[in-house]
C-alpha cells in the first residue's frame, strides 16, 4: 500500500483529483476533468521544477525509462521529473540490452517486472506495444510514445504552454500542420484539444493526411495558408521519415516551398499566434530557422513544460493514497 509522504512546503498547493487509472497510455482514456486536473498539476509542479528542487513524493520508488526508439527530450524530460521527485530511475538501453538478442516485448517486461519498478515508461515504434506490455506488469505504465497512436504527456505538455500564454484551451483556433498522418503527437493533441472544446485545423497534403482525419479534427486543409488565417497556435510536426514519410512527398524542397512554416505564411496566422514544434525539429524542412528562434516560438518553453507535466503524471500515478498502486 502507498503511503502518502508528508506535504512539503514547496510542493503543489490545492487539492486535485485523486487519479483513478493505473496508466497512463492515452489522452483517449482521460475525461475533460481529468485532463484538466493533469494540467493543473503541471501547472503547480513548475515553481518545483524550475528551482531544480526535490520533492520527496517518490522517495524510495522505482522508475524504469524503457526506449525502443531513439529519444533526447522525452527520455532526459522523464529521467529529470523522476529524480525530482526522488524516484530511483534507471534508464535501459535497449541496444545493449537483450531486446537485441531477440528477447520479445513481453519477456523484456516479465524480467523487469521481477525488479519490482513503481512505474515503466516506455517508447515503442508500433502501435499498441505499450498498452500489450501493461498488461504484463504489475506497476504503472506511461506512454512515451507508441508507433502513430499516442503520446500523451506531449499533448499535456502542449495544452500548458498554450494555457499559460492564452489563459484557456476552449474557443482557440489550432492549426496543426505536417505529417498529420503518421504521427502520435497530432493525434493526442487533436483527441485533448477536442476535449476541450478547442477548434482544431490540420493543415497537410493529402498523402500526409490520415484516412477519417474529418472525425479527428475540425477542419481539414490542404493549403497552408487558408488554413492558418486566423489561429491562435501553430504546431508544426516533423517528416516521419522513420515511418516512411519521405516517400509521401516529390521532394524535401517542395514539401518546404508549400508547408514549411515561414514568415510569409506565419504572416496569416494571427499577430500573436504561438509558434510551436514537439521537436526534433528539421530546420529547413518543415520550419524555417528565422521563425522556430523568432518571437512568436514557444518551442523552448514547451520544452521546459515536459518535465513539469512528467513530474505531475508520475505523482498522479504513483503518489495514491491509501490505495494499491
Ligand atoms: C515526437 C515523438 O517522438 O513523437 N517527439 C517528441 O516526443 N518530442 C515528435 C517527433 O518525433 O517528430
Amino acid at each position: 500500500m502507498a503511503r502518502r509522504q508528508p506535504e512539503h512546503p514547496d510542493g503543489p498547493k490545492g487539492a486535485f483529483l485523486p487519479f483513478r487509472h493505473r496508466h497512463l497510455l492515452g489522452i483517449a482514456q482521460l475525461n475533460p476533468v481529468e485532463i484538466i486536473d493533469l494540467i493543473d498539476r503541471a501547472e503547480a509542479m513548475i515553481p518545483i521544477s524550475r528551482q531544480q528542487k526535490t520533492l520527496p513524493n517518490l522517495a524510495g520508488k522505482t522508475q524504469i525509462n524503457l526506449f525502443f526508439e531513439n529519444s533526447t527530450r522525452t527520455q532526459a524530460s522523464f529521467e529529470i521529473a523522476g529524480k525530482r521527485l526522488g524516484a530511483t530511475v534507471m534508464n535501459m538501453a535497449v541496444n545493449t540490452s537483450s531486446v537485441a538478442k531477440g528477447e520479445t516485448l513481453v519477456d523484456t517486461a516479465a524480467t523487469l517486472n521481477a525488479m519490482q519498478p513503481d512505474a515503466i515508461v516506455v517508447r515503442h515504434g508500433s502501435s499498441g506495444a505499450v498498452e500489450l506490455l501493461s498488461q504484463k506488469v504489475g506497476c504503472a505504465v506511461v506512454n512515451a510514445g507508441d508507433g502513430a497512436h499516442e503520446h500523451p504527456t506531449q499533448a499535456l505538455l502542449d495544452a500548458l504552454t498554450i494555457r499559460r500564454h492564452k489563459g484557456r484551451l476552449n474557443g482557440l483556433t489550432i492549426a496543426i500542420c505536417g505529417d498529420i498522418a503518421n504521427s502520435r503527437v497530432a493525434r493526442s493533441n487533436l483527441i485533448l484539444l477536442g476535449a476541450m472544446q478547442a477548434r482544431t485545423r490540420v493543415i497537410a497534403p493529402k498523402s500526409l493526411l490520415p484516412r477519417g482525419v474529418e472525425q479527428m479534427a475540425s477542419e481539414v486543409f490542404t493549403d497552408m495558408r487558408e488554413g492558418l488565417r486566423g489561429a491562435d497556435v501553430v504546431m508544426m510536426l516533423r517528416l516521419q521519415n522513420e515511418r516512411a514519410s519521405g516517400k509521401l512527398i516529390p521532394s524535401v524542397r517542395e514539401y518546404y516551398r508549400f508547408y514549411g512554416l515561414d514568415a510569409e505564411k506565419l504572416a496569416h496566422a494571427n499577430a500573436d499566434a504561438l509558434v510551436m514544434h514537439p521537436g526534433p525539429m528539421n530546420r529547413g524542412v518543415e520550419i524555417d530557422p528565422a521563425v522556430a528562434d523568432g518571437p512568436q516560438s514557444v518551442i523552448t518553453e514547451q520544452v521546459e513544460m515536459g518535465v513539469a507535466v512528467r513530474m505531475a503524471v508520475l505523482d498522479a500515478l504513483l503518489d495514491k493514497e491509501g490505495e494499491d498502486a
